[in-house]
């Protein structure tokens, strides 16, 4: 046997901003499996990650919420922490980038890119909000394109047109945070020298560090040559101060990554026989492999090695880049409820599902994934419940009623035996190089073949002729060690299932190398079935519920609990934005709650002229609809229609109050009449 290697494994930080989706969730079972996995095989694998917890998207939306940005990451890491150890993902660490360690670590790095000669400084100009005190990145600049004049654009793009700009070409900007009108000024700025590792990047880019997809996409920016990375920010930010320059803060990129290293370092001081040198030392022999998605590839693969060798320090081993999850074959869409949050999931679905259907899509690429709700259900059931759990289901009770648990010895297959073998180097290179939907496939392939042999032998058959008990205990003996090699191979994906296999095998935690054995005249344990379908109407319930977090959204922001609180200033609007709302007096003429959502009622409106159908996120406040009904109220007319999985939803009702039992439905004095605007 080989020396177990040493294996550091990362995992994107996620911003400290916002909840985990299955988006997220893509990246962090990909990572976790092939953590498990390595484990499994007995290498030293560690596998760390950390919350993003610094910039002035944190800053900002801490003040909004009335508390300290160190309160609002709180309060996020207890939330991620608590999804991700639902999803069983078992980091061997899971820190803040806003923490001692990494404060040390990033003056550290930066200190020795400075001594090196890699920092310039110059002046920037750039937008200066004159009533917030600061500097302004460019999508908290709104104004009109300068190519085709559509009004409320972003610093740097137009959504309508397409076109790129800088946000001086902007017209009429505005400030997104305060409103105010925001005037140029200069800083000083430092800069990473990125063009110093133009050729090692070009050689390390192109040394099997990356997929070829990535390489390629690389290539083309080092062929147009590397510019300077601008990696400060002016107070106010919430981040950590350069040493020796006050007022002057690491942009978040540049913390980021040190993250990595500072999440290990938090780790070590727990684990003594963890040496941080040994795996980021220059000449180190660890392995280090970077989980993530397309979209920050600049970072991983440009920035952070030439960070990392501008330092003094190793360099990755692999970037692993995967693509986006799209939900039905469409980007995640909270209208559809199809931007699920991992915590909803949860709330419906166990999370082995998920993990599987993960599994048995993600190859090597860069490829996006779809997870399409009814294949899922579809592919989960059939394989996992009907294929692999089936097995040990079908063989079980034989042995409990006529060998009182007991598996005897000898092989009643050895073909399947010795195809099971076979397959292992295969399963195991696909796993190494996370090839996780080839190692699905042929694991199936293999239960395939071994419930077709149980169904050709038919135990249940011989069980009920005299004499034929050996050959039934023989024939069940070898289903249960077949489905013990599956649940070896599919430990990685599934480790609860793993964990409850392994309890009624009368058997310790199963081990990669566990696959060369076979269990013979062994007690097994009372069987207790292992997983159950999944049921159609929890992944809608899932669905409504992601509408319903919408629904509950829009009530907040109606009832102004959102920005408007916060921030009147801000929130001016001219008359005729105003105007352009069609409020009218509605008489709800019915009121009912509706199947699968918790929150929504769905209300009948006279609008005078017509009926509206309007879906709203009431119910907790009106426990009986029906007491709404014959009552007058104020609506939002001309909202664009939206389709929810309930049916359209034709406007918006108004209501005050922070939600929850306190909902006031708005109404006007008696003697209006439905249809009359509201002036
Ligand atoms: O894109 C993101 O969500 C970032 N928070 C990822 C950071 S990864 C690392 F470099 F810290
Ligand atoms: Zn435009």
């Amino acid at each position: 046997m080989s020396e177990p290697r040493q294996i550091l494994v990362t995992s994107a930080l996620p911003y400290a901003n916002g909840s985990i989706h299955l988006g997220h969730m893509l990246e962090y079972i990909q990572t976790d499996m092939w953590v498990r996995f390595q484990k499994m095989r007995g290498n030293q694998c560690i596998y760390v990650c950390a919350d993003d917890a610094h910039g002035s998207a944190i800053m900002l939306r801490a003040e909004k919420e009335g508390i300290t940005p160190e309160q609002l990451i709180a309060n996020v890491q207890a939330e991620h922490s608590g999804d991700f150890a639902d999803f069983l993902v078992d980091f061997d660490n899971f820190h803040s980038t806003h923490c001692e360690e990494n404060r040390e670590l990033s003056a550290w790095v930066y200190t020795r890119l400075k001594n090196a000669g890699h920092i310039a400084t110059r002046s920037v100009t750039q937008y200066f909000d004159p009533e917030k005190g600061m500097f302004l990145a460019d999508r908290f600049i709104k104004g009109t394109c300068p190519k085709c004049a559509a009004d409320d654009q972003y610093g740097d793009n137009c959504e309508k047109c397409g076109a790129t700009y800088a946000p001086t070409e902007l017209k009429n900007p505005k400030s997104a945070i305060s409103g105010a009108t925001p005037e140029l000024r200069d800083s000083q700025h430092f800069f990473f020298k990125l063009p110093d590792f133009q050729s090692m990047l070009e050689q390390w880019t192109r040394s099997g560090t990356l997929q070829d997809a990535v390489a390629n996409k690389l290539s083309e920016w080092l062929d147009a040559g590397l510019q300077e990375w601008d990696i400060s920010r002016d107070a106010p930010y919430f981040g950590f101060e350069i040493p020796g320059e006050p007022g002057k803060f690491f942009y978040v990129w540049l913390d980021a990554p040190i993250g990595y290293m500072a999440s290990f370092k938090n780790l070590c001081a727990r684990r003594p026989e963890l040496d941080f040198d040994a795996f980021w030392g220059a000449d180190s022999t660890a392995e280090l492999y970077h989980f993530i998605g397309k979209d920050i590839v600049n970072f991983h693969a440009l920035f952070w090695p030439a960070m990392l060798e501008g330092a003094g320090l190793r360099k990755p081993t692999a970037v692993n880049v995967h693509g986006y999850l799209t939900v039905n074959g469409a980007k995640m869409s909270k209208s559809r409820g199809t931007f699920i949050k991992a915590r909803t999931y949860l709330d419906h679905l166990a999370p082995e599902y998920l993990r599987y259907y993960y599994a048995a899509k993600l190859g090597r690429g860069v490829d996006d994934l779809d997870l399409n709700l009814e294949d899922f259900v579809q592919k989960v059931n059939s394989d996992l419940v009907g294929k692999v759990v089936n097995i040990a289901s079908r063989c079980a009770g034989f042995i409990h009623k006529g060998n009182d648990g007991m598996l005897v010895a000898g092989d009643a297959a050895p073909a399947l035996t010795e195809a099971f073998a076979n397959a292992t180097a295969s399963i195991t290179e696909a796993y190494e190089h996370r090839d996780f939907a080839r190692a699905m496939r042929e694991i199936m392939a293999l239960a395939d073949r071994a419930n077709a042999w149980i169904a050709e032998q038919a135990p249940w058959a011989l069980a009920k002729q005299e004499g034929k008990q050996a050959e039934v205990q023989a024939i069940c003996a070898q289903g249960i060690n077949l489905f013990r090699q599956l649940v070896i191979f599919l430990k990685p994906v599934l480790p609860l299932l793993a964990a409850d296999a392994e309890a009624f095998l009368n058997v310790p935690p199963l081990r990669w190398n566990d696959l060369g054995s076979r269990l013979e005249n062994h007690q097994l344990n009372v069987f207790k079935p292992l997983m159950s379908r999944i049921e159609p109407t929890k992944v809608e319930a899932m669905v409504a519920a992601s509408q319903e977090d919408l629904a509950a959204a829009n009530a907040e922001a109606a009832t102004g609990n959102g920005e408007l609180k916060k921030d009147p200033l801000a929130a001016q609007i001219e008359f005729d934005t105003f105007d352009a709302v069609d409020l009218r007096v509605a008489l709800i003429v019915k009121a009912e709650a509706v199947e699968g959502a918790d929150k929504l009622l769905r209300l009948t409106l006279d609008i005078g002229d017509e009926q509206r159908n309007v879906f709203s996120g009431i119910k907790s406040a009106y426990p009986d609809p029906s007491q709404l009904e014959g009552r007058l109220t104020m609506m939002v007319a001309n909202l664009k229609p939206r389709k929810m999985r309930f049916g359209v939803s034709e406007g918006m009702v108004m209501a005050a109050g922070p939600g929850g039992t306190e909902i006031y439905l708005l109404s006007p004095d008696s003697g209006a009449k439905p249809g009359q605007r509201i002036k």
